[in-house]
């Protein structure tokens, strides 16, 4: 008996002093306290600027509190490094300026964070309505891009979980130079023809994780583009939108290789694509390799699998040669549901680097229409099939 009391003596005061010395090195910082105002107008970039760099400055563990309310806020940039984890917590609505805030190329930027999470249930509202209509991109090749909402540059290590996107101007996430980010919950939405707002753009990053999250936008609700790796999407819900790809690859000079990329328990609904791989026809070299698409459900989708390696969203693209992305190693499993087009499934891959290793296993897709059931076209594929088709596959 007397033992069993020293026990749990000892193991309260244990855990009454870790909870204290928690207590004691948690600071939070919140922005009222540096002037921020909830009413929707006044610009609020001082004080959040201001917060971030004594929340950054702090030993031990801080946080930057943004209560309920709405607050205006111009382009921010918050720089790390930062001297201990740091927790951006969102229960408010941030807004972004009116119009196409021409100049910063990001509204909300984090660069060289380490540890951040971003939580909270609230939302980032890019107002995208009224900048939209600005974005001449696809009639101007040098037009200027509007805002990206979160732009991420060398964070590592980091969460952002349950919150939420509204009306990005351009991209909602960008992530570039990024390692270990788990992204979980969150909800990003715009309309179906809001131009140029692809969901997340992943480029040069490392061990990514999306998951559990649903993606209604106007561009891809994914895009994998050059040196990524180890990228796992998964309960992912998409649509309207683009769907999740990979690339395009093969446009700039230098471009680096993207490899193990997985798409998991997805679901894409009145999307344009499923899951794509798309390149340019040009000479610059790229590995495109081991990829995974795995129980997937396409309800309605245009062009539920794609490989497109003659890609040219314009009128008409400088064509030099075959693309030169040497795609490989992709595997399709337990893929099912409606293509709302008779081709279900479309390999175009180059006639220099033909697609290699190319593994179907259980893919189901059906079309109903007067155009008859669903169709599979490729060329330059090299690939086996296993398990239970239709359509019939084409390689
Ligand atoms: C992200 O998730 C993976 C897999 O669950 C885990 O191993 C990793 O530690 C997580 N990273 C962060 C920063 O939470």
């Amino acid at each position: 008996m007397a033992l069993q009391i020293d026990f749990a003596l000892v193991f309260f005061s244990v855990f009454f002093f870790l909870l204290l010395s928690v207590a004691q090195s948690v600071r939070t910082f919140d922005v009222r306290n540096y002037g921020a105002v909830a009413d929707g107008r006044t610009d609020n970039q001082k004080a959040f600027l201001q917060a971030w760099t004594d929340a950054c400055n702090q030993n031990g563990f801080s946080i930057l509190y943004v209560p309920r309310g709405v607050y205006m806020l111009g382009a921010v940039e918050f720089s790390g490094p930062c001297k201990s984890p740091i927790i951006f917590w969102l229960r408010g609505n941030l807004k972004a300026p009116m119009g196409p805030s021409s100049g910063a190329e990001n509204w909300i930027g984090f660069q060289y964070v380490n540890k951040l999470l971003i939580k909270g249930g609230g939302t980032f509202d890019g107002q995208g309505p009224s900048a939209w209509s600005s974005n001449d991109c696809q009639t101007n090749t040098n037009c200027r891009q509007l805002p990206t909402t979160l732009k991420f540059d060398f964070v590592t290590n980091s969460r952002i979980q349950h919150i939420r996107s509204l009306n990005s101007k351009n991209t909602h996430f960008s992530f570039f130079e990024c390692k270990n980010v788990n992204v979980s919950k969150v909800e990003i939405l715009a309309p179906a023809d809001s131009p140029n707002t692809d969901g997340i753009k992943i480029g040069s990053s490392t061990d990514i994780r999306i998951s559990k999250s649903r993606i209604s936008t106007g561009d891809d609700c994914v895009a994998i583009l050059s040196g990524s790796s180890n990228i796992d999407v998964s309960y992912v819900y998409c649509g309207p939108g683009h769907g999740i790809s990979i690339g395009s690859l093969g446009k700039y000079q230098g471009e680096k290789n993207v490899n193990g990329v997985s798409v998991r328990k997805c679901i894409f609904r009145r999307t344009d694509n499923g899951v794509r791989i798309k390149s340019w026809e040009s000479p610059i070299p790229v590995i495109a390799s081991d990829f995974l698409f795995q129980d997937i459900y396409m309800d309605r989708v245009r062009n539920p699998i794609i490989i497109d390696q003659t890609y040219c969203p314009h009128a008409s693209c400088n064509q030099q040669t075959a693309s030169h992305v040497q795609i490989k190693d992709v595997t399709y499993r337990n893929i099912w549901g409606i293509s709302s087009t008779p081709i279900a499934i479309s390999m175009e891959c180059s006639r220099q680097f033909p697609c290699k290793n190319i593994v179907m296993t259980d893919v189901v897709l059906a079309h109903f229409g007067p155009q008859g059931p669903s169709k599979s076209v490729c060329s330059h594929v090299n690939g086996r099939h296993f398990g239970q088709h239709h359509p019939r596959p084409c390689f």
